[in-house]
């Protein structure tokens, strides 16, 4: 039997997230600058690839799969690679096979994704407010993110909404977007914005509010009890008790979760990423392309750079970089 994945720390390694495209239809503001240059097509591991990178991870105790980018849905056939997931579904090695996307292209692809086994689908949406979105977005259209979020409801996905919580941007949505989320049966999780990744002109450290400041606001509404449970990832959840609904918290600056990462990201070139918020990384690419018929080589370089995953992330706004602090965009490692 092969050993798990576990890291310095004694953090067992099983949720992988894959960059699988850096290329997004939106340009974010918090996320990437307007005049972003993408990799060219060809430096992009290919579908066969991810499977094999992907497959060696599940190989070695990986169970959770969340498949991001950028966008994940404009990559060209990206569904043949849900469908060649769906074999460790089914054979139980894989608990878990799910995606972050804008939701742009959901409308089109609910169907399938279901049909390959996904279940639930987080979709990014910072405001219900159409111009407000074409501005945050640079150009997206809300509408068709909204229909993408039902088609992916009635396809029988669980749907959770991220919402990075914006100073001057999306403060006074709170209560509209709380309410929104309940009436459908959607989850919401608010993340602080982290400072990665050069952003033009925007100025990145007057984005920054605080979740503290979020959750004084709406203690002013309903009564909050802290929830023990986790859902694999970042989350801290609480229950808003007039309604009973549940509300997510990814709090990467105010209340740092990094004792418990379960998780590594692999980008759409082959690296592996140890830590979102740090600059170690092993490069996968060489060791699967010259292998490419014997995993032995794979599972060793991976097991070597788990072995040198860094304790957690320094994120700080008192430094007052406009800069990131990651050089990287969010968009290169999946977020
Ligand atoms: P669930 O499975 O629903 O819990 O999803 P998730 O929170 O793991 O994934 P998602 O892609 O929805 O990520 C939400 C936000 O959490 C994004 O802004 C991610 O960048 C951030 N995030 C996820 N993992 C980490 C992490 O290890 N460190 C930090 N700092 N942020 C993370
Ligand atoms: N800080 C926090 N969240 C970010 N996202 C993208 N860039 C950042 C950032 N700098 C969010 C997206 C998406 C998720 C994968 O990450 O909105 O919901
Ligand atoms: Fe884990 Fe790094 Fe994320 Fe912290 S920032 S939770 S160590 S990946």
């Amino acid at each position: 039997m092969t050993t798990k994945l576990i890291d310095p720390f004694l953090r067992p390694i099983s949720y992988l997230r894959v960059s699988v495209t850096d290329r997004c239809d939106f340009r974010c503001v918090y996320c990437m600058a307007e005049n972003m240059t993408f990799l060219p097509k060809k430096e992009l591991l290919t579908l066969e690839e991810l499977d094999r990178m992907c497959s060696t991870f599940i190989g070695l105790g990986v169970e959770k799969l969340r498949i991001t980018g950028g966008e994940p849905l404009v990559r060209r056939d990206i569904m043949t690679f849900f469908q060649a997931m769906t074999r460790h579904l089914d054979s139980g090695a894989l608990q878990e096979l799910t995606l972050t996307t804008n939701g742009s292209q959901l409308e089109r692809f609910a169907d399938q994704l279901f049909a390959a086994g996904v279940r639930r689908v987080n979709v990014s949406l910072d405001t219900l407010d159409e111009e407000k979105f074409a501005r945050v977005t640079r150009w997206g259209r809300l509408p068709q993110v909204l229909r993408g979020i039902d088609a992916a409801q009635k396809a029988g996905l669980r749907v959770k909404i991220n919402t990075v919580a914006l100073k001057g941007f999306n403060e006074n949505e709170l209560f509209t977007l709380t309410r929104w989320c309940a009436a459908r049966d959607i989850d919401l999780t608010f993340i602080e914005v982290m400072p990665m990744g050069d952003l033009g002109n925007e100025d990145r450290v007057g984005q920054y509010w605080s979740l503290d400041d979020l959750r004084d606001q709406l203690r002013q509404e309903y009564r909050l009890t802290d929830l023990p449970e986790r859902t694999g990832g970042p989350a801290r959840y609480v229950r808003l008790e007039e309604t009973g609904q549940k509300l997510g918290f990814i709090t990467p600056l105010t209340h740092n979760f990094c004792e418990s990462c379960n998780r590594v990201r692999l980008t759409c070139t082959g690296e592996l990423f140890m830590c979102l918020g740090q600059e170690d990384n092993a490069d996968l690419r060489a060791a699967l392309r010259n292998h490419p018929e014997d995993d032995a080589p794979l599972e060793a370089a991976i097991r070597d750079a788990i072995a040198h995953k860094p304790k957690g992330h320094d994120f700080d706004y008192s430094r007052q970089r406009a800069d990131g602090q990651v050089s990287r965009h969010m968009s290169h490692t999946g977020g």
